[in-house]
């Protein structure tokens, strides 16, 4: 995001409680070597140290207990964590440095649109937005990340079928998500039954978030959209090889 493009600005805190000496520690030393940087997040299979299977995205990771849990399930995926909440991203960098299985993790301490901005086409196989801000008041709506233009971002990194998950204890985002998704030619919902919308996704661990709605008494909705396959060019189309 540069100054020239205001409208982009991240509303949400980067900065909460003065860091612990360890934690600064680790943002200092262990950050460093785990961000994705921007000029190379065109090739970002090469941030890892072997090619990974597939690559999945979490937006907003809040303390990150849930990207960690996703990473030790799947260690043959790349995980690309985005959090600008500095003292999210430290919880997860002392986990990260405590657990050797989550040497797949890369993080991205920013706003997650910057990184979609540069990430190549159909690079990505699942993108996780779970209990993101939901922005109440009417007047702040166009702060919710499901929005048209995040949308058609999104859709232009997601891989053929590739599935966005989201989730929220806020009833009236969940009715904007998916009127906003149903109104966007690249996805479809893929709920089949009442199930799949009440419960968390069998691989799925709490979030933070998510457990204090549960304490609260509040019920969470679980969303899943597929990336629609995008159409096969036709003869003679730019980009159709000629023989
Ligand atoms: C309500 S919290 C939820 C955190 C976590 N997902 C959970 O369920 O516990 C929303 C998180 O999204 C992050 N966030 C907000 N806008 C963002 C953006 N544009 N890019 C990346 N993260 C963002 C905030 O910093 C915050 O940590």
């Amino acid at each position: 995001m540069t100054e020239a493009s205001p409208w982009r600005r991240l509303h949400g805190r980067r900065h909460g409680k003065k860091l612990k000496p360890g934690r600064r520690r680790l943002v200092e030393t262990l950050l460093p070597r785990l961000r994705v940087p921007l000029d190379a997040a065109g090739d970002p299979a090469a941030l890892f140290a072997s090619p990974p299977a597939d690559l999945w995205l979490e937006i907003g990771f809040g303390g990150g207990e849930h990207l960690a849990a996703q990473a030790r399930l799947r260690p043959d995926v790349g995980f690309i964590g985005c959090e600008p909440f500095l003292n999210g991203v430290s919880r997860l960098l002392a986990e990260i440095e405590a657990d050797s299985r989550l040497a797949n993790i890369r993080l991205f301490d920013d706003d997650a649109r910057r990184l979609l901005d540069v990430l190549p086409d159909a690079c990505l196989g699942r993108v996780f937005l779970l209990f993101p801000d939901p922005w109440p008041k009417a007047r702040h709506a166009k702060r919710r990340f499901i929005n048209p233009d995040n949308l058609t971002q999104l859709a232009g990194v997601m891989a053929d079928r590739a599935e966005l998950r989201m989730a929220s204890d806020h009833m009236g985002l969940i009715a904007w998500s998916l009127e906003q998704v149903a109104r966007h030619p690249d996805f479809t919902w893929t709920a089949r039954r009442p199930a799949d919308w009440r419960c968390r996704p069998a691989d799925a661990v709490e979030t933070r978030y998510e457990a204090k709605a549960l304490e609260n008494g509040d019920g969470c909705v679980y969303l899943a959209w597929a990336r629609n396959p995008r159409a096969a060019p036709i003869d003679g189309e730019p980009g159709e090889l000629s023989a």
